[in-house]
Parts: structure tokens; sequence; C-alpha cells
């Protein structure tokens, strides 16, 4: 439970706020690479953290990432024309580098023109992982790039995609970090693809074990199996702000497993919307096309309408009820909504856009949810007092999710630590 200033203070993301100024220490994830695929092709808009911007690639490859306003007379620049090396606005032809200066300024007289004097705020930009990434906060406390394992797998190996979500990106991380759900929320009532998560099904509760790290932290879901054959651990990555990681245990087609790590990134669009993201990464065989069809998920082309801004399709969406069939519910699935993360979302946004965090009642389960909250209040507060915050740093980059089933009384970290760290434990 927090306060309603507390939840004010750490939902909130706008320029100026305590978890806006917070939010643009870090590198920001704001488009798909491919969502600008060549040189000089159409820009994108962007919408992060309550600023409109807009993207393009250059001639020479850069991207560029600016206010999407002219400062002409504030005509979008998304409406430009992207040639030789800069977006030029249609309305008058002013025209502007990747970085933001004013390049040509063509419809004035060369006595009287003032390029020199003008300039779009425009913010440095990184491509890695297949994703665009931006850095929206001030120079001087700029991080290095993002480089996490996901970002350096060769394509063959990763997959990436994105949805957006109506409600706020807090919501969205703590749905994920909030693991104890999958026992219910997206519980099926026959078969299960899940390799070794099919142990859940015999071990609802779970105890929660949450140890702080200099990224966030690190916990583990452990539950008991039956008959004292140990228990299933599963252990999870959060990386400030809005970062967490996870593993995949799939059953394959032989009786074999399949080990993939995974991750989601909620990052505010604005206060009250998000967009999730969605990585993975498969530590053997290249991923096939199975791999790559994330229907079981709810996500990709059959759920998001990549063409309408990565919103759900119509059918699934909030004003439809995400598609809830309650027959469905009745006999084959906990909720009677398809798609995993569909699931997720539907009740993530069935809280409304910002949720009342002082009217909750939070158990032991709710333990890495209540720590996310305090880390994020404590790094507020570490920016304001001039610190650096938790996670912009490098000490995160070679971090792994493992899930396991663990002999009674084994300590988890003990035994999963050299898994988990393979470069080494950061602590
Ligand atoms: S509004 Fe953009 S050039 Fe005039
Ligand atoms: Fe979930």
């Amino acid at each position: 439970m927090l306060s309603q200033v507390e939840n004010e203070t750490i939902t909130r993301v706008g320029s100026g706020t305590p978890m806006g100024t917070l939010m643009r220490r870090y590198w920001q994830p704001v488009l798909l690479s491919w969502e600008l695929p060549e040189p000089d092709c159409p820009p994108a808009r962007v919408r992060i953290l309550g600023e409109d911007l807009v993207a393009f690639r250059d001639t020479s490859g850069r991207v560029g990432l600016m206010d999407e306003f002219c400062p002409h007379r504030r005509a979008s620049l998304w409406l430009g024309r992207n040639e030789e090396n800069g977006l030029r606005c249609v309305f008058h032809g002013w025209k502007f580098d990747f970085k933001g200066a004013c390049v040509e300024m063509p419809n004035e007289l060369p006595e009287y023109e003032f390029k020199h004097k003008v300039r779009v705020t425009a913010y440095p930009t990184q491509e890695t992982g297949g994703v665009i990434w931006a850095y929206m906060g001030p120079t001087e406390y700029m991080a290095p790039p993002p480089r996490f394992e996901w970002t350096r797998q060769p394509a063959t190996h990763l997959h990436v995609s994105k949805s957006l979500q109506e409600c706020n990106w807090l919501q969205a991380l703590e749905g994920g970090l909030d693991s104890i759900h999958s026992s219910f929320l997206h519980r099926r009532f026959s078969g299960s693809r899940a390799g070794l998560g099919g142990h859940r099904a015999g071990a609802v509760a779970a105890k929660l074990d949450v140890r702080p790290t200099p990224y966030g932290y690190t916990y583990a879901s452990i539950r008991p199996l039956k008959d004292n054959e140990g228990n299933y651990v599963r252990t999870y990555h959060y990386v400030l702000p809005h970062h967490q990681i996870r593993a995949i245990q799939e059953l394959t087609d032989d009786g074999g497993t399949k080990s993939k790590i995974a991750g989601h990134m909620s990052v505010p669009i604005d206060d009250e919307n998000c967009v999730v993201w969605n990585w993975y990464y498969s530590l053997g065989q290249p991923l096939d096309e199975k791999d790559r069809d994330e229907s079981f998920w709810g996500n990709g082309p059959a759920f998001v309408d990549y063409q309408n801004g990565f919103r759900p399709r119509l059918q699934y969406s909030k004003a439809n009820s995400w598609g809830i069939d309650r027959r469905v519910q009745k006999y084959e699935t906990y909720t009677g909504i398809e798609g995993v993360n569909q699931q997720d979302r539907a009740v993530q946004e069935s809280m409304g856009p910002i949720v009342d965090r002082s009217q909750e009642h939070l158990g032991q389960t709710d333990k890495a949810v209540i720590t996310t909250r305090r880390q994020l209040l404590e790094a507020v507060k570490a920016v304001a007092e001039g610190f650096n915050p938790k996670g912009a740093d490098t000490s995160y980059y070679d971090i792994r999710a493992i899930e396991r089933v663990l002999p009674p009384g084994v300590d988890w970290l003990q035994a999963l630590k050299e898994e988990m760290y393979p470069m080494g434990a950061p602590f």
C-alpha cells in the first residue's frame, strides 16, 4: 500500500516530475529498428514520457529523434520530407539534421535567414538488439548505452515485439513482477505448454524471496512440490526502472526441453498509457518460425495492429472487454481470455488508468511489488539529492534468469548464482 502522494510520485512521468526525472536517467526503447527500415524512409511518430517526438533515419543511416513540432510555426515534422541527411518541414521548407540543428531556411532571403539560431530539441539515439533507444536526460549523466545479453544476440536467436496498453506503466511492470499470478490468471484446465512450469499445477501457493542487488533485485518464487520432491524455483531479475527478466522452459515435441530467456519492459507513453515490450532469445538453436509465433502469448500481428500504433486489435481490446468468453472461462481457462499476455493486459487495464494504491491489501506474495515501489521511491530521492540511481551503470548486463527444481533446504541463490551471473555476480 502506498499513500496517495507516493502513488502520484511514483506513477507520473512528465518532464520535471520526480519520476519523469528518474526515467530520463536511463536509455529508453522508442522504436523497433524495422519501423525505420532504410535510409530516407518515412519518419515515425514517437510518444514517450508525455513528449511527442518524431524519428527519422537519414541518408547516412543515422537516427534522429526530435520534438515533433517545427520551431517555426509548429507544423508537425511527421509530415516532413526525409531527404539528403535531414528532415524538411513541408510548411515552409526548414530542414533539420539528425541532431536537431536547422540546416536550411529556404523561405528567407540570405540577408534575413537565421538558421544558426534555431534548433529543435533532439535526443541521442543508439541501435542495438533490433531496437532504437533514446536518452532524454541531462548529457552529463548519460549512462552507457544498453548492452543486455538479449541486445547482443544475433537476429537469428532473438525476437522482439511490443504492444500498447491503456494503463499507467507501473501497473504493467508490477503485473510482470508479480509471479504468483501465473498459477491463477494463466491457468488452463487441460494440458499445458509449459515444461518445468508444469510443476506449478501441483503447487499453487509460493514463498517469495527477494534479494536486493545494485541494479534492482533478483527474486525467486519457491513452490514446494508434492511428496517432498523438492522445490520448484523460478528466478527473476528486476532492473530499474522498468525491465524484468525471466526464464522460459518449454517442452519440445520429442519430450525434451528448450531454454529461452525472456523479458518485458513497460515504457511510459504518458501517465495513462504505456508500451509493453516483449523480448526473448534462445540459448541454443536459432529461433524457428514456431518460436516466433506469439499467438500463445496473445502478441504478434494476430492480436496487435502494427499499422495502428501497435494497439490491440479491436476484438481483444479494453473496449471489447478483452474478448472474454464466459463459456471458455467455465470449462477451459481461468479467465476465458485468449493469450497469456492478453490476460495480463486485461487485469492491468481493468484497474483503471492509474490504480489507487492506497486502497490495496498486500500480502507476503506481494513482496516483489513492494520492493519495486520502495526501490523506485529511493531512486527518485537519490536523483533529487544528486546521486546516481540504481541500474544507471553497467553492472547488470550479464544476468540470466533460471528455473529449476532444487532439493529441499538448498539456498536458491547460492545454488544458481553461477548460472544466473555467468560473468560473476555484481555483489
Ligand atoms: S512551420 Fe515548419 S517551416 Fe514553417
Ligand atoms: Fe502474467
